[in-house]
């Protein structure tokens, strides 16, 4: 039986218990069923990449993204109930990397979890990254919600295991982004048989936040902007009522909804990518609910880049862009809709448009 389980139980049996006058509205909500979760926040910082010159030296932009994330995070008020890291700490998953970025991210006062990037992965196959963070995969329970950390990076034994001459070279592959050489993201059999376990003792009613790296969505498949197992991913998650995907990776503003499940995607303290049909002249390949950023210009260095503050409604994910030197967004579920929407550019005639690069 899970943590949620016993809560939920006690609350049950114990709730009816204490006199009603005496409890907080709130809390007399969570008794009474109106729903199993509480209101809180937390805050999502991802893709930092911090990138190792020589000796002690670091590339200054990518430092100075992840410091002020760091900095801006920690003064939020309402305080965030803990921090999210969303993957690609390093660049080249280098040791000096790790370290500098947890350096860094260690100035967050509060609890802090991890997922994995492909970054932090190819170089040593994340052996330095569990030395220092633990396990890839894992659950904890939240004032009522379950929340799930998957390595998402994974890709075929082949590509890993017998295609380079060193782990560098692995590294160097499948750090570029538009890569014919690269090999496509998966969650693989053994993280989704350990999924299904894990979500066989969650109630059906108990919201559900899954954190991934790359999209548990197939979105354009020559970035790897790509889980190859993402419908079967999927899958695991459709019985429950209301379950939300938190994603880095992409480094822009990406949004969808599946089913039950509604996509968001983070920010990068880093650089921002462009969207792939501003870019490659193709047909737009996100989905139809994305609102594209306008972006980016390159004379200021933090534009199209931030980090995000999350609001959990009873489960309902609203996600407050931060975006230095360029307007905040707020992407929330709308109920009536059915899926998440951007608060104020949502129609058409509401948006600016995406510069192009060609
Ligand atoms: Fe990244
Ligand atoms: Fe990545």
């Amino acid at each position: 039986m899970s943590n949620v389980m016993n809560r939920r139980e006690f609350l049950k049996r114990g709730g009816a218990l204490v006199a009603v006058g005496s409890l907080p509205f709130s809390l007399v909500e969570i008794a009474f069923g109106k729903g199993s979760a509480e209101d809180f926040t937390f805050a999502y910082i991802s893709d930092s990449h911090i990138t190792h010159l020589k000796g002690n030296q670091f590339v200054r932009n990518w430092d100075r993204g992840l410091i002020r994330a760091v900095a801006e995070a920690n003064l939020l008020d309402p305080r965030p109930d803990f921090f999210f890291y969303g993957g690609d700490i390093a660049q080249l998953g280098k040791r000096e990397e790790i370290d500098h970025g947890l350096e860094i991210l260690a100035g967050l006062r509060g609890d802090v979890h991890y997922v994995m990037g492909e970054h932090d992965y190819y170089l040593d196959l994340g052996e330095y990254w569990r030395e220092k963070l633990g396990p890839d995969h894992y659950s904890f329970d939240h004032k009522g919600v379950h929340f799930v950390v998957l390595n998402s990076i994974l890709t075929y034994d082949d590509w890993t295991y017998h295609k380079w001459d060193s782990d560098m070279a692995r590294m160097q592959q499948m750090a570029r982004l538009d890569n014919p050489q690269g090999s496509p993201f998966m969650v693989g059999d053994a993280q989704r048989a350990w999924l299904a376990q894990d979500l066989a003792g969650v109630d059906k009613d108990t919201p559900v936040v899954v954190f991934s790296h790359s999209p548990l969505q197939k979105i354009y498949k020559g970035w790897n902007f790509w889980t190859e197992d993402a419908e079967q991913v999927q899958a695991l998650l459709q019985s429950f009522r209301k379950v939300n995907v938190l994603y880095g990776h992409v480094h822009q503003i990406q949004t969808n909804q599946i089913g039950n499940i509604s996509f968001n995607a983070a920010m990068a303290t880093a650089w921002p990518w462009p969207y792939p049909a501003t870019y490659k002249q193709a047909e737009s390949f996100l989905p139809k609910l994305t609102v594209e950023m306008n972006r980016a210009d390159p004379f200021f260095e933090r534009d199209a880049t931030g980090w995000q503050f999350i609001n959990l409604h009873t489960g309902d994910v609203e996600v407050e862009y931060i975006l230095p030197d360029n307007q905040n967004r707020t992407v929330a579920f709308d109920p009536e809709a059915g899926h998440p929407v951007d608060k104020q550019f949502q129609a058409a005639a509401d948006r600016i448009p995406p510069q192009t690069h060609y």
